[in-house]
C-alpha cells in the first residue's frame, strides 16, 4: 500500500527546483515540502530552510531530524559531493544517484571512456593531459572541432571551435578550467539537438517527454552558450520510433553499463543528444533534471510525480507509465542585462501575479531573493515564464504574453523560443 502524508525535501534553489516543488506539492500524497535553500517563488508551496546545497552535513542532519520520507536532489554539485551516499547511509530514501554513478556527468573523461566501453554512439575523441599535445592535435585535425574540460565547469567548459585559431585558443581557455588537467578534443557533430530524460531505478527506465533546450544567448541559436534561455516540449520531429532507438542504443546501455560496473544509477538520467544523419548520438549525460527543460516537462505531466520518484527508489520502474497531456509547453527565460558574460544583479523585480494567473502562465523563479519586501534579481537567469497550449506556437504565445506581466531593469529574453 502506498503511504500518504509524505514529507519531501527538495535540494536546490533554481527554476528547476521551483517546478519540482510545484509538481510535488500538487500530489495528494504529499503533505509537506521542504526546500533547501529554496527561493522566494516557492512561498506557499514549500518551507524554505536556509541550508546551502553543498552542506552535506547540515542537509542530512535536517532530513533525519524532520523525518523526511524522500529527498530529491536538484543540482549536480551535491551529487558530486556524495549527498546521496550520505543520505542512504542514514536510511533516508533519496532520488538522485550516488557519487560514483554521477561520474557520468561529473567527469566528462570518465563519461567518454564509459560510452566507448559500452558502445554508446558518441563523437570520436582524444584525451590529453598535455596542453602542447592537444594544440598539436587540433593543428592536424583542423576545424570545426569541440574542446572540453574535464569536470564540472558550470557550462563554461565546452567550446565549439569553427576555425583553426578558435580551436587553438579553446585549448588554452579550457586547459585553465580543466580540473584534473585533462582536455577532451572531439569531432564536431552536425544535426538537431534534443534532451531526453528518463527516470530510472538502475534496471529499467520510464521515459519523460522529449524536450529541446535553447542554450545560445541570441535569437537564431547564435551568441555565447548559456545555462539555457528557453525550452520547448516536445522536441520538434521527435517520434516514438526515434525514442525507441535512443532507449535501445543510448539510454539502456548506459543504465545497464553503470549497474554492471557497480555504479547502479537511481534518479533521472538526462541524455543530451545530437540527432545526426547517422542516427542519435550522445553529446553528454547529466545526472539530474535539466534546467530549463524540467520547467516545461512537468506542466505536461498528468501523473503523480511522487509515484515515479518513489518507483525509482524502490526499484519498481518497470511497472510505471506516465500520462502526458496533449499539446506542447514552452518555457522562456527572463535574464539580467549582461548575462552570460557579466550579469548586472540586484535589480528590483515586479510581477503582476494576478494577470499571469488569469492568463494561465506559470512563473518559476530561477534567480531571485527577497530584500525585505522587495523581490530582487540574484542570478543571471531570473524568471521562467511557462505556458502550455494546443501547439508549440500556442504555448509560446502564452509564455511571451506572460513576459508582459513581469519586469526588472535590463530584463531581456530570446524572442524566438518556439517559433
Ligand atoms: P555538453 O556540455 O557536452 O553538452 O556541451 C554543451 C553544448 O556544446 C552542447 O549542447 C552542444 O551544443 C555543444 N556540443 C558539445 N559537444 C559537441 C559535439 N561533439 N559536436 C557538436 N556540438 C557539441
Ligand atoms: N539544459 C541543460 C542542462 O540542464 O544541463
Amino acid at each position: 500500500m502506498k503511504r500518504d502524508n509524505l514529507s519531501i525535501l527538495v535540494i536546490g534553489q533554481g527554476g528547476r527546483e521551483h517546478a519540482l516543488v510545484w509538481k510535488l506539492k500538487a500530489s495528494p500524497r504529499v503533505s509537506r515540502v521542504y526546500a533547501a535553500p529554496g527561493n522566494p517563488g516557492m512561498h506557499g508551496l514549500a518551507e524554505c530552510v536556509p541550508i546551502p546545497v553543498n552542506d552535506v552535513h547540515q542537509l542530512t542532519h535536517f532530513a533525519l531530524g524532520h523525518h523526511v520520507d524522500l529527498a530529491v536532489i536538484g543540482p549536480e554539485a551535491p551529487l558530486a559531493l556524495g549527498l546521496s551516499d550520505e543520505l542512504m547511509r542514514l536510511g533516508i530514501p533519496v532520488f538522485g544517484p550516488t557519487k560514483a554513478a554521477a561520474s557520468i556527468e561529473t567527469s566528462k573523461v570518465w563519461a567518454k571512456q564509459f560510452m566507448s566501453r559500452h558502445r554508446i554512439p558518441t563523437a570520436d575523441y582524444s584525451i590529453f593531459t598535455d596542453v602542447d599535445a592537444a594544440r598539436r592535435y587540433v593543428r592536424v585535425h583542423g576545424a570545426p572541432v569541440v574542446v572540453k574540460a574535464d569536470g564540472l565547469a558550470a557550462g563554461k567548459g565546452v567550446v565549439v571551435a569553427h576555425t583553426q585559431d578558435e580551436a587553438e585558443q579553446a585549448v588554452d581557455t579550457v586547459s585553465h578550467l580543466a580540473e584534473g588537467g585533462e582536455i577532451i578534443v572531439e569531432d564536431c557533430l552536425v544535426g538537431r539537438e534534443a534532451s531526453f530524460l528518463v527516470i530510472t531505478d538502475g534496471m529499467s527506465a520510464v521515459p519523460l517527454i522529449s524536450a529541446k533546450d535553447h542554450k545560445r544567448a541570441k535569437d537564431g541559436d547564435r551568441g555565447p552558450n548559456t545555462g539555457g534561455m528557453g525550452a520547448i516540449v516536445p522536441a520538434p520531429l521527435f517520434d516514438a520510433s526515434l525514442q525507441a532507438r535512443i532507449l535501445e542504443e543510448i539510454v539502456m546501455p548506459a543504465i545497464r553499463g553503470l549497474s554492471a560496473e557497480g555504479r547502479r544509477y537511481v534518479g533521472v538520467l538526462y541524455a543530451g543528444l545530437m540527432l545526426t544523419s547517422q542516427g542519435p548520438m550522445a553529446l553528454e549525460f547529466n545526472a539530474r533534471f535539466g534546467d530549463p527543460e524540467t520547467q516545461a516537462i512537468l506542466p505536461m505531466m498528468e501523473s503523480d510525480l511522487v509515484d515515479l520518484l518513489e518507483a525509482a527508489v524502490e526499484g519498481t520502474c518497470s511497472s510505471m507509465t506516465i500520462n502526458w497531456r496533449d499539446g506542447a509547453c514552452v518555457c522562456v527565460v527572463a535574464a539580467s542585462s549582461g548575462y552570460p558574460e557579466n550579469p548586472q544583479l540586484g535589480k528590483e523585480i515586479h510581477i503582476d501575479a494576478d494577470r499571469a494567473q488569469k492568463d494561465g502562465v506559470l512563473i518559476f523563479h530561477a534567480g531571485t531573493r527577497l530584500d525585505g519586501e522587495k523581490l530582487m534579481a540574484s542570478e543571471g537567469r531570473v524568471l521562467n515564464l511557462v505556458s502550455t497550449g494546443g501547439s508549440v506556437e500556442e504555448a509560446a504565445s502564452g509564455a511571451y504574453q506572460g513576459l508582459s506581466h513581469v519586469s526588472f531593469d535590463g530584463m531581456w529574453f530570446r524572442n524566438d523560443i518556439g517559433s
